[in-house]
């Protein structure tokens, strides 16, 4: 196969920050996906209904007219979350959900919940209305290794939840481990999984290849190999569960390449592309299009686009770098490597 359509997809989990770093990444992802969901992790987060549709249309006045893109919006829990919130989220089409980050867990997440078993009357209204929990699914707890975070947070924060309200639409976002996956599998219907491309290509190995590599460093961090191969398992699986998020997390080259670099992986470049890698490294390409076009808009209950995307196989060299107005350098996932597949709008 050199070249195939498939239906538009959508990018469940996004970070496209604001100024300078916003009008540098959307159009990358303007260009093949069709909505995606907006994660409200800025400095400071968004909080707010009034916040949350401001920043929609800062997000649209930076996509180019030859695109047609629709932001779904998240807005960020916190402590002060009150159900009154939720209900004036839920009345508005282009707010999605609420993201869960545990307080410290990740970039831009000390405003996060610190204690969710205070929120439970909030997590029963947006049960109730069917608003959709979106988790960043790790303890914080210091004394946890950090490999072990994500099974850590499922057993003793989010299997009580989800057995205390079934009911409550829940995304673990971002998984990256077989517990991840076994949980989603044996929960309810009302349950679903975001993969990112990253995480279904590599293992954590990729950190250390030949030295430090911190444009691999992501949270939560990539894992052991049977992770990555119960994650690719899942997504070629066909199962509604499971769908495109690809957790693209601009920072600028300084912030990535320091120190103590900040966590994330700009795949937005090539966000469909990597996913194409990936499941073309196991014969799956024909299981593509359910996972990035079908089972995202089947699980939040949202029509699938009606246009289509074509991805032909092309040699293609990614950017060394993406710089910004202000001159910042943001280097993807992949600099100056070759990719197989390109996606064009049929
Ligand atoms: O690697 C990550 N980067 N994980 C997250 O949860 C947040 C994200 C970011 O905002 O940079
Ligand atoms: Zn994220």
């Amino acid at each position: 196969m050199s070249e195939f359509s498939l239906i538009a997809p959508d990018d469940w989990h996004l970070h496209v920050r604001d100024g300078d770093l916003l009008s540098t990444v959307i159009n990358h992802t303007a260009h093949t996906f069709k909505r995606a969901v907006i994660m409200p992790n800025l400095n400071p987060p968004v909080t707010t209904v009034t916040r949350a549709l401001q920043y929609r249309d800062e997000i649209l006045a930076a996509v180019d007219e030859q695109y047609e893109f629709q932001p779904l919006m998240s807005l960020y829990l916190t402590d002060n979350t009150t159900e009154a919130d939720v209900t004036e989220a839920a009345a508005h089409p282009s707010i999605i959900g609420f993201k869960l980050y545990p307080s410290g867990a990740t970039t831009n997440s000390d405003a996060g919940v610190t204690r969710i078993s205070s929120l439970m009357g909030v997590l029963e209204k947006m049960a109730e209305l069917g608003v959709v929990l979106q988790i960043h699914g790790e303890v914080t707890d210091p004394h946890v290794d950090i490999f072990d975070r994500e099974a850590v947070f499922i057993d003793q924060v989010l299997d009580p939840i989800h057995r205390e309200l079934p009911e409550l639409k829940i995304v673990l976002e971002h998984i990256t481990t077989s517990h991840g996956i076994d949980f989603v599998n044996s929960a309810t219907r009302h349950v679903g999984g975001t993969l990112t491309a990253h995480h279904l290509l590599y293992n954590r190995n990729e950190l250390f290849r030949g030295g430090l590599r911190p444009h691999y460093y992501c949270l939560p961090v990539l894992k052991r190999e049977e992770h990555r191969r119960a994650l690719v398992e899942a997504a070629i699986s066909g199962s509604d569960r499971f769908f495109l998020g690809t957790d693209s997390a601009p920072h600028t080259q300084h912030a990535k390449e320091s120190a103590c670099g900040c966590a994330g992986c700009y795949t937005a470049h090539a966000g469909l592309e990597l996913y194409a890698r990936a499941f073309e490294h196991m014969e799956a390409l024909s299981k593509l299009e359910h996972f990035a076009s079908i089972a995202g808009p089947k699980f939040y209950g949202l029509p699938v686009n009606k246009t289509r995307i074509t991805l032909k196989q092309e040699a293609w060299q990614v950017p060394s770098h993406f710089a910004t107005a202000q001159g910042e350098h943001i280097i993807p996932l992949l600099a100056d490597e070759s990719m197989v597949w390109r996606a064009t709008r049929s």
